[in-house]
């Protein structure tokens, strides 16, 4: 029976990773590197112009630091939905190669084939960059300061429902399934990374979302570890919900001021970081950064809005999300001054500007020169 080799298959390959997790480095030390190399991923649609307005701001803040070979700029060609399908490989053999030359990543949103798009049914590139990357935290952080909100998302990102999104199975004519795995340690350095930022940020109050009054193994082993890691952390406040009442308490106010740091299973933390993002101001308003041990990719978190550009309105992309993730990186990787001033100059543009992804409003270029000319 087919389905049941690809079963075997599927855990054959999930202990493999999980071994592989245990001898994975944990951290960089950046200022130990001669060179920080950043890798700019254009990706589809509005993402080669986002992406490009973050690499420009980008080199004229960096300018010194470019100029003396501390940091370079590489961009990295070929991660393009025509590439791909071309090569038939998800993130073809020639760019992760690339990829793995760098030490951080600047991505633009990359095209995932759906259902009825009439495209091969490649995996997403994101998820495969994750996965390879090894790259198991998706921080994502909403701040709405006159709501007194100050989030921070630790969603898994190598696991959950992703982990096997594309290794599902047909068993026959009426019945498809897909699977779900959680990890010992995929969990507990999730947890682990959250909990450090909640002792490094005051000692914030850290919520675990899952499901696990449903889905028992999965979830129930992921909260039960999140608990285990907080056991660690004594001094911090730690509390649960199931996914379905936090989406309806982030808009309860003012209860949702209260909450501080959320550890979330991958799908959960997709699904609800969108709905903090929009409740900030718009998915196009929030940065992401998926960290691992050896490489973090920061990236927009919303799509690559292909319909933008068939109406021919790519040149009003607002790329403000690309470049809070711009600042996130610079942060990473050390540079915090700087990253502070790109998000000062980020903000005033987003007071001043009128982005409405058409010709009403401003265009990527103004965004950009107007973010250029407030850095300081
Ligand atoms: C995100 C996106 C991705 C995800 C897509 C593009 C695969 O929605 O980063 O949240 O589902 O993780
Ligand atoms: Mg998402």
């Amino acid at each position: 029976m087919e389905y049941v080799k690809a079963f075997e298959t599927i855990v054959k390959e999930q202990l493999e990773r999980a071994e592989r997790m245990k001898t994975a480095p944990q951290s960089t030390d950046y200022k130990a590197l001669d060179k920080i190399i950043v890798g700019i991923i254009d990706g589809d649609g509005i993402g080669p112009i986002i992406t490009q307005s973050c690499k420009k701001i980008m080199e004229h803040l960096m300018a010194d630091e470019i100029a003396a070979g501390k940091l370079e700029l590489r961009d990295i060609e070929g991660l393009t939905i025509e590439n791909r399908i071309e090569k038939m490989e998800t993130v073809p053999a020639d760019v992760l190669a690339a990829v793995k030359d760098c030490h951080v990543l600047l991505k633009g949103p990359t095209m995932t084939p759906g259902k009825g798009d009439n495209m091969p049914n490649l995996e997403s590139a994101n998820v495969k960059l994750r996965k390879e990357l090894d790259l198991f935290a998706n921080v994502r952080p909403v701040s709405i300061p006159e709501k007194n909100i100050n989030w921070t998302f630790f969603r898994e990102n190598t696991e959950g429902e992703y982990a096997l999104g594309s290794q599902g199975v047909d068993i026959n004519d009426d019945i498809s399934m897909d699977f779900k795995v959680t990890t010992t340690i995929g969990t507990t350095r999730l947890a682990r990374a959250a909990f450090e930022f909640a002792k490094a940020n005051g000692n914030q109050r850290v919520t675990i979302v899952t499901k696990a009054n449903i889905m028992k193994k999965t979830d129930g082993k992921f909260l039960s570890l999140c608990y285990e890691v907080a056991k660690d952390y004594p001094e911090i406040q730690v509390d649960d919900y199931y996914v379905d009442i936090t989406a309806a308490n982030l808009i309860k106010e003012p209860a949702n001021s209260k909450f501080n740091v959320f550890i979330l299973p991958n799908l959960y933390g997709d699904i609800i970081t969108d709905e903090a993002a929009q409740i900030q101001g718009g998915v196009g308003t929030a940065g992401s950064i998926n960290q691992g041990g050896r490489y973090a990719m920061f990236e927009a978190i919303h799509g690559s809005a292909p319909r933008m550009i068939s109406e021919g309105r790519g040149q009003y992309a607002n790329p403000s999300s690309i470049v809070r993730a711009g600042a996130m990186l610079l942060r990473h990787i050390g540079y915090g001054d700087q990253a502070a001033a790109l998000d000062n100059a980020l903000d005033e543009a987003l007071d001043a500007l009128s982005m409405t992804s058409n010709s009403t409003g401003n265009s990527t270029d103004d965004f950009t020169e107007f973010v250029i000319s407030h850095l300081k």
